[in-house]
């Protein structure tokens, strides 16, 4: 059986203007799994991410993360667990790119620094944008250079705060080909739902601060009855074979698809 990596125990969070954004989460995530986490807006995703590197701290219910609680081990939780925050504006704030990949690697006095920050930023498709200053980037490039700045470190855990919003196409499959080239633990709350299918082995849906279902990505994401009454909408793939074709066996993923499609009409 797999490492426990994450254990969450009857999670609640309280922002200090009173809004109550997680209301008992109980979760466990194992060594190299790869789990989304879905729900609409203000569900509670970004706040129950925010608890994997102590930036967020409750002291209603446990968070331990690589065995360790976070709250007593923060250095050693952040070296290890890589944090994209949705909005690349809270991530970078240094004047170049570089010193924004290589603050990581420097701060925790990391060996060949240079090597690091050209690999992630090779990563994310961003190479050569090193003397450029983060804040004239446009969204989708911060983003990118975001996610640099946490490869860089090389982390366990992966954690992933809407890793494909504003990124271009071409970019996104770059991001989506990246992401299952690791192997190490990867969470990531998003919309795309699609990606969820290419990238993901679990899929947890958060619904007002508690979680609704948390199971196979095959399982959850079929379930249109379950999606929808949480706020969120089958992939369309789900939709077409299930709506459309009236068929029962659904795939998640288009080559799935055409494959099922191709066997159908012999
Ligand atoms: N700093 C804050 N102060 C007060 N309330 C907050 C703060 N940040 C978030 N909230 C509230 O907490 C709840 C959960 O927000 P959160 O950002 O975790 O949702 P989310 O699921 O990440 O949504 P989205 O899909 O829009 O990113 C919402 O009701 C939100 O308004
Ligand atoms: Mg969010």
């Amino acid at each position: 059986m797999a490492k426990k990596v994450v254990a969450i125990k009857d999670l609640e969070y309280t922002y200090p203007d009173g809004t109550r954004a997680l209301r008992g989460v109980s979760l466990d995530i194992f060594e190299g799994e790869s789990v989304a986490l879905i729900g609409p807006n203000g569900a509670g995703k970004s706040t129950l991410l925010l608890h994997l590197n102590g930036i967020l701290q409750s002291d209603r219910g446990d968070v331990e993360v690589l065995g360790m609680n976070v709250e007593e081990n923060i250095r050693e939780i952040r070296s290890k667990v890589g944090m994209v925050f949705q909005d690349p504006d809270d991530q970078l704030f240094m004047p170049t790119v570089f010193d924004d990949v290589a603050f990581g690697p420097i701060n925790m006095g990391f060996s060949e620094v240079k090597e690091k920050v050209r690999r992630a930023l090779k990563q994310v498709g961003m190479s050569g944008y090193e003397r450029r200053a983060p804040h004239h980037l446009s969204f989708g490039e911060k983003k990118r250079i975001s996610i640099a700045t946490v490869l860089s470190m090389e982390p366990e855990i992966l954690v992933l705060d809407e890793p494909t919003s504003n990124v271009d196409p071409h970019a996104r499959r770059g991001l989506i080909e990246l992401l299952n080239g690791f192997d190490v633990t990867k969470i990531m709350a998003t919309h795309d739902i699609e990606m969820v299918s290419e990238t993901c082995d679990r899929a947890i849906v958060l619904f007002d601060g508690k979680i609704a279902a948390n199971g196979d990505v095959e399982e959850v994401l079929t379930n249109s009855e379950l999606l929808e009454s949480h706020g969120l909408e089958a992939p369309i793939l789900v939709r077409l074979f299930r709506e459309v074709m009236h068929r029962d066996d659904i795939p998640l993923r288009l080559d799935d698809a055409i494959e099922r499609q191709k066997r159908y009409k012999i």
